[in-house]
């Protein structure tokens, strides 16, 4: 399917499939809707709530272009918890893409992290900056099947018009085996069929204000 770089409303960039009329993030502003969606209302409410864990293990399902990634892996660097990062993707970015997609101009530091999110190999753990380890691991969504594992789930898969198969009770049901008690998962879809699935699997949902250019966005806690 035919991919090109587009430019956000915040002036970062996303990736657009055509075929598809569907982007890797929102047209409002990729940055933004990630900061707000999965650090903001994701990893650091995780922190908030639980400010004695020190360890704390996030999948990201759908890695893409390692934007949610370079955020956590940044924030991450001032709180200095220890985080395991387990990144899925089936469909890997390109090098083309990364270059034209420039996250370095994001986060700027010595050493590029956005280069050393996406050097390192697929299927290992790499501790690329202190205590941040990222598993980037090549699989499809449907074949997670850790239990009881994660504290963080960052869901950004392609949308429910696009993908939903994706966005199921099957696939919740394994999101929800696979975070530990009281862990979350955040959203950017505030669809009415997906918040059902996710309280059906068990999930106590929350609908909280989502990014710019989104009404609602979706923050799940596993409570039993
Ligand atoms: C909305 S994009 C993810 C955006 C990403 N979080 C980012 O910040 O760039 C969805 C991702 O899921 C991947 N994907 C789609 N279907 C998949 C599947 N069944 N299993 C694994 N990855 C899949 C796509 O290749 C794409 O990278």
């Amino acid at each position: 399917m035919k991919r090109s770089i587009i430019t956000t409303s915040d002036g970062s960039k996303t990736i657009q499939i055509e075929d598809l009329n569907e982007r890797y993030h929102s047209i409002h502003g990729a940055l933004q809707e990630a900061m707000h969606v999965y650090i903001l209302a994701g990893f650091n409410t995780y922190l908030k709530r639980h400010p004695k864990q020190i360890k704390i293990n996030i999948m990201e399902i759908g890695f893409g272009t390692g934007l949610n990634t370079l955020l956590t892996a940044s924030l991450n660097s001032k709180v200095n918890n220890k985080v395991y990062y387990h990144g899925i993707e089936a469909y890997p970015v390109n090098k083309r893409e990364l270059d034209l997609l420039n996250y370095d101009n994001i986060i700027k530091s010595e050493a590029s992290i956005f280069r050393l999110i996406h050097d390192c190999l697929w299927n290992k753990t790499h501790e690329i900056l202190p205590n941040f380890f990222l598993k980037k691991k090549l699989d499809f969504f449907s074949n997670v099947n850790e239990i009881n594992m994660f504290n963080v789930i960052y869901f950004d898969a392609f949308g429910p018009r696009v993908q939903p198969n994706l966005w199921t009770e099957f696939i919740f049901k394994k999101m929800y085996d696979s975070l530990r008690l009281n862990g979350i998962l955040v959203t950017y879809s505030a669809k009415g069929s997906v918040r059902r699935n996710l309280q059906s699997v068990g999930f106590l949902v929350e609908r909280l204000p989502g990014p710019p250019g989104k009404r609602e966005m979706l923050r799940a806690t596993k409570v039993l």
